[in-house]
């Protein structure tokens, strides 16, 4: 469970105060599927940021699992962060020079931590198969993306948290990634994706709209719209 109350997030620049939330409470439910929308600029990643514990709030609470994790240290949160939450990017954020099978492997070496699931197999069941030991580059977009859907699974996490995950991709690679997305929520995840693209957000269950770092609708759907890959 994901509690934020009256949650605020200021960044300084200089003399300039940057209030990208200006007071969100959203509570989102183990198992939901969310869709996070918003103009650039209204705070959505912030808010990711905070909701994934890479983060901490300026003022207000972040409950999660019942634990506020608002005022917790760095080294707390990361290993929160590493056994309870997977992130998915737009720009995917693989490392270059690193096959398909060591990036998911990377997280695990970061955080000094035991796989809770096998590699390969995230890979296989992908779709991946033949890829683990190519190279980003070698790779097409919903491929790389998929690795990196890998790559937050590694650790079998609750949560799943994704930043504009088809922002970089055709349509037909979207669809597939969102029908991935949806398998993942289907076997109990919750997953939370940010997006600019309504069609995205009709695929979601509950779609939360931000603007100017407060929400300013949110509403469950009357019928989910299944993607065509
Ligand atoms: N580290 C930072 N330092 C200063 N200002 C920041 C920082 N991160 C975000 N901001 C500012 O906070 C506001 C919200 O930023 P945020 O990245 O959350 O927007 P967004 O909704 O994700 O936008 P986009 O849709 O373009 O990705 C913006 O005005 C941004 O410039
Ligand atoms: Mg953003």
């Amino acid at each position: 469970m994901i509690q934020l109350e009256d949650v605020t997030k200021s960044y300084r620049m200089g003399k300039v105060e940057v209030r990208a939330l200006r007071g969100v409470d959203l509570a989102i439910t183990d198992g939901e599927l969310v869709a996070i929308m918003g103009p650039s600029g209204s705070g959505t990643s912030t808010l990711m940021n905070i909701v994934g514990c890479l983060d901490v709030p300026t003022s207000g609470r972040y409950l999660l699992d019942g634990t506020d994790v608002s005022r917790l240290s760095d080294n707390r949160l990361t290993k929160i962060r590493s056994r309870r939450i997977g992130f998915v990017f737009q720009s995917f954020n693989l490392v270059a020079r690193t096959t398909a099978i060591r990036n998911v492997e990377l997280p695990l070496v970061y955080a000094g931590v035991r796989a809770r699931r096998i590699p390969a197999r995230l890979l296989e069941q992908f779709g991946l198969g033949e890829c683990q030991k190519r190279l980003p580059h070698e790779l097409s977009g919903s491929q790389r993306q998929r690795v990196a859907i890998a790559r937050a699974l590694i650790n079998d996490p609750a949560i799943l948290l994704a930043d504009e995950p088809t922002g970089n991709l055709d349509t037909a690679s979207s669809a597939e990634i969102l029908k991935l997305l949806g398998a993942l929520n289907d076997t109990g995840r919750t997953v939370v994706i940010i997006t600019h693209e309504e069609e995205v957000a009709r695929f979601a269950k509950r779609v939360v709209r931000l603007r100017d770092g407060r929400i300013v609708s949110d509403q469950v759907q009357p019928s989910r719209t299944e993607v065509n890959a």
